[in-house]
This record gives structure tokens, C-alpha cells and sequence, in this order.
């Protein structure tokens, strides 16, 4: 089993996209069973909440459904318990660093690390703009979930 935990800051806009993504890009490759995928946030404001809106409309054009997912925060045993912890953008993976155990640092990544066709390592904070953005997340995070099976199914 190879756990995943993938951040974002609010966990209803980026981590979560990237979540519903790259479980069904680990249910194609006929890894589902093998991955455990779990998102959160850094800042718990959106704790228990469901995914914004705009990113669930922007997902169901893609055939993604967001709708049971839940606002979760970053916790302490996070640290131990996943294998990679990819964040969304720079700041995220900052406030990582700093609550992470110095033992797991290596853990910790920007998850565009594992994109292939897109040259950008952050995923841009789609909150404050407009439909156009959470697009793009799905653009972003769909290139890096297939890099990112690739690389587990070399390790499995
Ligand atoms: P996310 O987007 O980090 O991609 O979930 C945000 C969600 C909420 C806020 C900021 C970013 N907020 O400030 O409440």
C-alpha cells in the first residue's frame, strides 16, 4: 500500500480536485486498492465542508464527482502515516515543512514535480477568480496525477 495525501490551504478547491483526479487515475492503471488517497488543507477554515462549488461544476464536466468529499485539516500523524505528501503551491508546501518531523522532511513535495507536459510547479489558488481558473487546476492536476501513477507503479 502506498499512501498519498495531497494539500492544498482551504481543502475545497485545489486538494481536493487533485484528489478525485488522481483516484481515477490509479483506478485506470488497476492500482485502486493499492493507493491510499486522502486531501487536506494546511488552515482549517473549511473544515467538514464540501468542496467549493465552482470546482465541483468545473470537475463534473470532466466526469469527476467531488460531492462526498469533506474539509479536512493537515494533523500531526499526517507526517508518519503518508509516503508522499504533495502540496498544491509554494506556501503550502512552507507551512508543511514547518509542522513537519524532521525525520519525514523527504516526504514533503510540490505535486507539479510529477507533471509532464506543464512546465508550472504551482497549482494557482483558483479562490478569488473566476470559472477559468478551476480549469486550469484540472488541466494542472490531471497532467501530474499521470505522472505521479507512473512513478507508484514503478515502486509497487
Ligand atoms: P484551496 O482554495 O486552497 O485550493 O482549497 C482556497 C479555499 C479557501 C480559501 C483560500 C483558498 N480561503 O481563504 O477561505
Amino acid at each position: 500500500m502506498i499512501r498519498v495525501l495531497l494539500v492544498c490551504l482551504g481543502n475545497i478547491c485545489r486538494s481536493p480536485t487533485a484528489e478525485v483526479v488522481f483516484r481515477s487515475e490509479v483506478d485506470k492503471a488497476g492500482l485502486g486498492g493499492l493507493v491510499d488517497i486522502v486531501s487536506c488543507g494546511t488552515a482549517g477554515y473549511h473544515i467538514d465542508e464540501p468542496p467549493d462549488s465552482r470546482s465541483q461544476t468545473a470537475a463534473k464536466a470532466r466526469g469527476y464527482d467531488m460531492s462526498a468529499l469533506r474539509g479536512r485539516q493537515v494533523q500531526r500523524d499526517d507526517f508518519e502515516y503518508f509516503d508522499f505528501i504533495l502540496a498544491m503551491d509554494k506556501s503550502n508546501l512552507v507551512e508543511l515543512k514547518q509542522r513537519c518531523p524532521k525525520q519525514y522532511i523527504a516526504k514533503l513535495d510540490l505535486f507539479l514535480t510529477y507533471a509532464n507536459n506543464y512546465q508550472e510547479i504551482e497549482v494557482p489558488d483558483p479562490y478569488y477568480g473566476g470559472q477559468q481558473g478551476f480549469s486550469r487546476v484540472l488541466d494542472l492536476v490531471e497532467d501530474a496525477s499521470t505522472g505521479l501513477v507512473e512513478v507508484i507503479k514503478a515502486r509497487l
